[in-house]
């Protein structure tokens, strides 16, 4: 393990087909006035709304909604959902959706009572808080940004073209989460499969770094492997509630801190997706499919053994007599052929992209460089070419 860490995670997970049962006992420990956040209507299609105001009801609580919450929430939504929440003095915001809504909740719970611009000072400046902060409670949804269990709130500027993640400290994330799979049943396919590949691409951006022999890779490798079996089932048949719960489990894991311990990162597949999705307003785990397959080929020789140990331990791919070259092409034609297999889109155009934006999209995509290859700005280019 690399550095020195500490591990805590404040958020209390409630999870399985009966989750929302815990809802009460966990609204009594705060005051009346519930903000209730939610997005463009699909709870009050699939009966959650129903089911969370009447525990809203029993429990006393004044709601004041917050609706409309888009996929990939805006700027302007936030000082919207601000205004409200300030005015009407909530002492809890309770979102109940995707990982927009749950970003878009935690956004409006440090900016509420932020003095200056939020935009500026949490997403182009990188402040910390030093504000009062809203609690957070969410009810899921939509499955694979691992927002439920996280500091983490992506908020897109359409004016500046700029879409960026904020990943707050332990006090920003959700006090609690209710995590019921069959929630999950009545999303889209296109949204289910979108949320498949944000799951492994979160695991991935923590899986290719380092050269050091690390548990966090170990686990990462049994979550892959889990996610692939079980996202196969579920887009054969979507209510399995095995293979759901399943999923629903591995995109908390992915993504709530633990696997990013002790070792380096890299998160290049989003930030380049996220300036994709600034320019787009595209499905975000769709901006990731879509470069995913140019950008690992592109690191692959700064990042050889990591990708000969994802071929073999994650693909099955059997080593005996090749090369690494053939091993490392095998295991990632083989992710291609799943990631076609899932309908995933695998390439810009299909999401509006064009030659004449490239250029934007780079300049907008934020410089990381804990992954294989420190990229420069015409690398870059040459991934988004690949991948239009
Ligand atoms: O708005 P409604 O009507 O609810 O419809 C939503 C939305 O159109 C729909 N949906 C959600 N649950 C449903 C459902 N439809 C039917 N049945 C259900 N049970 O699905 C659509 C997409 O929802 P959204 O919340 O936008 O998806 P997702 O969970 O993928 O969240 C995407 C946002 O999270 C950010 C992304 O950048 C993007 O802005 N991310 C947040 C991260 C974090 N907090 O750590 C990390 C991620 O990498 C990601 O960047
Ligand atoms: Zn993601």
């Amino acid at each position: 393990m690399l550095g020195n860490f500490c591990y805590a995670n404040p958020t209390r997970l409630y999870f399985g087909e009966n989750a929302l049962d815990f809802l009460q006992e966990e609204l009594s420990r705060y005051g009346k006035n519930i903000l209730l956040v939610y997005g463009g209507g699909s709870i009050k299609r699939n009966g959650v709304y129903e089911q969370v105001t009447a525990i809203l009801r029993e429990s006393g609580k004044t709601v004041f909604e917050d609706a409309g919450v888009m996929p990939n929430p805006t700027v302007d939504k936030l000082y919207e959902g601000c205004k409200r929440a300030r005015e009407n003095n909530v002492d809890l915001i309770l979102a109940v959706g995707g990982g927009s809504v749950c970003d878009y909740a935690k956004a409006v719970s440090v900016s509420a009572y932020c003095e200056e611009d939020p935009w500026e000072k949490y997403y182009l400046r990188m402040e910390d808080v030093d504000n009062r902060i809203i609690p957070v409670g969410c009810v899921l949804t939509m499955v694979g940004t691992g927002s439920e269990m996280n500091g983490g709130a992506v908020i897109t500027n359409h004016r500046t073209k700029q879409k960026i993640g904020h990943v707050f400290g332990d006090n920003v994330f959700p006090r609690f989460s209710i995590l019921n799979p069959v929630f999950t049943y009545t999303l889209p396919k296109y949204q289910m499969t979108a949320g498949f590949f944000d799951i492994m691409s979160h695991i991935l951006e923590q899986y290719f770094s380092g050269t050091d022999d690390n548990t966090s890779d170990y686990i990462a490798e049994g979550l892959l492997k889990s996610l692939i079996h079980s996202s196969r089932i579920a887009m054969k048949e979507p209510e399995d509630y095995e293979a759901r719960s399943n999923i629903m489990w591995i995109a908390t894991w992915a993504l709530n801190t633990l696997i990013a311990k002790g070792k380096s990162t890299d998160w290049m597949v989003h930030m380049i997706g996220q300036s994709v999705g600034a320019y787009t307003d595209a499905t975000h785990g769709m901006t990731l499919s879509a470069i995913s397959m140019a950008y690992y080929r592109h690191i692959l020789p700064y990042g050889l053994e990591k990708f000969k140990r994802y071929a073999v331990n994650v693909w099955n791919v059997d080593p005996q007599g090749k090369s690494g070259e053939e091993i490392v092409g095998e295991g990632l034609d083989r992710m291609e052929d799943y990631m076609r297999e899932l309908g995933l889109v695998m390439n810009l155009r299909s999401l509006g992209v064009d030659e004449a934006m490239l250029d934007g999209i780079a300049d907008g995509t934020i410089h990381m460089d804990g992954g294989y290859r420190d990229l420069p700005r015409e690398e870059i280019i040459s991934i988004l070419r690949d991948s239009l």
